[in-house]
């Protein structure tokens, strides 16, 4: 006899935690805003998110250099509900906010919407982020965007995905009337038509009229047959969704749609809804499981510190994996086994900050003053618990640190350890030199602005930096180490943890390097981009 399911089962099943991954201008801000009008998060007008992407309007106080630059670095993840269920939408921050964090979001995402601009396809930054979904195992559906535009065909755009990413894409919906004119909407699973009418720049729920083929043939003419035939033929070829092989990440259900008019917006949040699936056991550094009725555990997945310089105010976020959060439990944190309290705990709705009683699996928490965790870390309550480790993404940007007053030394020394630590930036040292001359390197410019802020207001040690010509970084081992330094045009440095990495000018001189020298060993990191 099965026994009845525990109130945190029921609610991790009602939980949709994912991620909305794209490059730069695809529509992520947009799509979010749609997904929170539907989710009636909004009213009945979007455009609170809008806000923030544009910069004009940024409503956090938080931080000054988020004012000073209009950028958003601090936000987490949104929470609504739909139909009868919770959506957590993280956040992965962008633009000019791209940093680590916006990988290390993925860790607390149970599956990624990647967002494609019709006419640009597969892009640098969708292919970067779609590694680590891959390296995560983490599945993902795919939402065409901009149908309302000239773009790419509906069949070239899923060659290109099946022969960039080596997912088999399996179209959920099918776009009536070619990209620009935008007709309406085949559900391949009812086979109903959906025409849609457009609303003033979509600030209100596009709407639909549902039609049955042979209305839809009467409305649309060519353009239904022209469809219709392209979505059997995807039949006959077994392109169809599939929630199993999803999950599996060996396929991609993939929607058309435009963000800017509601078009099709709906069936993504409901194939959302209905594929994604609900927080389950997650893997323990040993290789057990914990289940998601043990005892509290959460994998704190960023850390937000010294932003307010007041305060030394320091949030780190968590994403529930087991049991039920109570605010005021008193949580260990993994790594140091110290235990503190959850008074503070918080959610985030954007840059609004509200206090949170309780969570269940795939929420996620700001936990304040949480100073002894780090990113990566458990927090648990009862029962222990030890995430495997994050991977270390690969930085393309370096640049030289240099302390501006020798006499701060030693702060800089440790503002850079501390940093180092938390995964706010990568620290590289040369063997001889050590902290005189490191290397900081990241994969987002802002990593640099926000070390360099730290070290001056929150460890008192004013820094220059001088750009490197290095571009790109593989992890090499001690052995290739002394064949690396006898050669022209790369650097060896080593993190704290030990790990050597071999910096190169360009990816053609590392290529050649290593097509001279196979013997070296030059391991490429996650989300190195290419997919070489
Ligand atoms: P991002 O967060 O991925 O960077 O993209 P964002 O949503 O900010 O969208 C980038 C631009 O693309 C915006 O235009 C936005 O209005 C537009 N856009 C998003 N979805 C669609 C769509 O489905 N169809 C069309 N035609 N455009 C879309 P912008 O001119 O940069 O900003 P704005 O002046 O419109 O605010």
């Amino acid at each position: 006899m099965s026994s009845p399911k525990s109130e945190v089962a029921g609610e991790a099943e009602r939980r949709r935690t994912f991620a909305i991954i794209s490059h730069p201008d695809a529509g992520k801000t947009t799509l979010t805003e749609k997904f929170l009008l539907y989710g009636g998060a909004l009213g009945k007008e979007a455009g609170a998110v809008k806000a923030r992407s544009g910069g004009r309007a940024a409503t956090s106080d938080w931080m000054e250099m988020e004012q000073q630059r209009g950028i958003s670095i601090t936000s987490a993840a949104l929470q609504f509900a739909y139909r009868d269920k919770v959506v957590n939408l993280l956040d992965t921050p962008g633009h000019r906010d791209f940093s680590e964090d916006t990988y290390r979001v993925l860790a607390a995402a149970d599956a990624a919407v990647m967002v494609l601009d019709a006419a640009k396809g597969i892009e640098p930054q969708t292919l970067k982020l779609f590694e680590v979904c891959r390296e995560r195992e983490i599945p993902f559906m795919t939402l065409i965007n901009k149908w309302d535009r000239p773009g790419k065909g509906a069949l070239e755009l899923l060659d290109e995905i099946e022969e960039t990413l080596i997912v088999e894409p399996t179209p959920a919906t099918w776009p009536v009337g070619y990209a620009g004119d935008f007709r309406g909407i085949i559900n391949r699973t009812t086979g109903g038509y959906t025409k849609f009418e457009r609303t003033a720049r979509g600030s209100t729920i596009a709407p639909e009229t549902d039609m049955s083929a042979d209305e839809a043939a009467a409305t649309e003419g060519e353009h239904w047959e022209v469809a219709s035939e392209e979505s059997e033929l995807l039949s006959e070829l077994g392109r169809n969704p599939n929630i199993e092989t999803f999950r599996a990440c060996e396929s991609t259900p993939v929607f058309f749609g435009s963000a800017l008019t509601n078009f099709g917006i709906r069936f993504l949040l409901d194939g959302v809804i209905d594929m994604v699936p609900s927080p389950d056991a997650r893997v323990l550094a040993n290789g057990d499981t914990r289940p998601v009725d043990d005892p509290f555990a959460g994998l704190v997945f960023k850390v937000q510190a010294g932003m307010d310089r007041a305060h030394r105010d320091r949030i780190a976020f968590v994403r529930v994996c087991s049991g039920k959060f109570e605010r005021g439990m008193l949580a260990t944190a993994g790594r140091t086994g110290r235990q503190f309290s959850t008074k503070y705990a918080q959610t985030l709705f954007g840059q609004d900050r509200e206090t949170v009683d309780e969570a269940f699996p795939g929420d996620i928490l700001g936990l304040v003053n949480a100073n002894d965790v780090q990113v990566g870390d458990a927090v648990w309550v009862g029962k222990e618990a030890d995430w495997p480790e994050l991977p270390a993404f690969a930085p393309e940007y370096f640049m030289r640190a240099r302390v501006l007053d020798t006499s701060k030394f030693k702060q800089f020394r440790k503002g850079l350890a501390q940093l180092d630590e938390e995964g706010a930036i990568q620290v590289l040292r040369d063997a001889d030199l050590g902290d005189q001359a490191p290397i900081l390197a990241a994969v987002g410019q802002l990593q640099f602005e926000v070390a360099t802020h730290r070290l001056e207001t929150e460890f008192g040690a004013p820094v220059e930096l001088t750009p490197t010509p290095y571009t790109i970084a593989r992890r090499t081992n001690a052995e290739s180490t002394k064949q690396l330094r006898a050669m022209q045009g790369v650097e060896v440095m080593t993190r704290a943890n030990g790990t050597h990495l071999a910096l190169f000018e360009s990816r053609y001189w590392m290529e050649r390097v290593l097509a001279d020298h196979p013997e070296l060993t030059l391991e490429r990191m996650v989300a190195e981009g290419g997919l070489g």
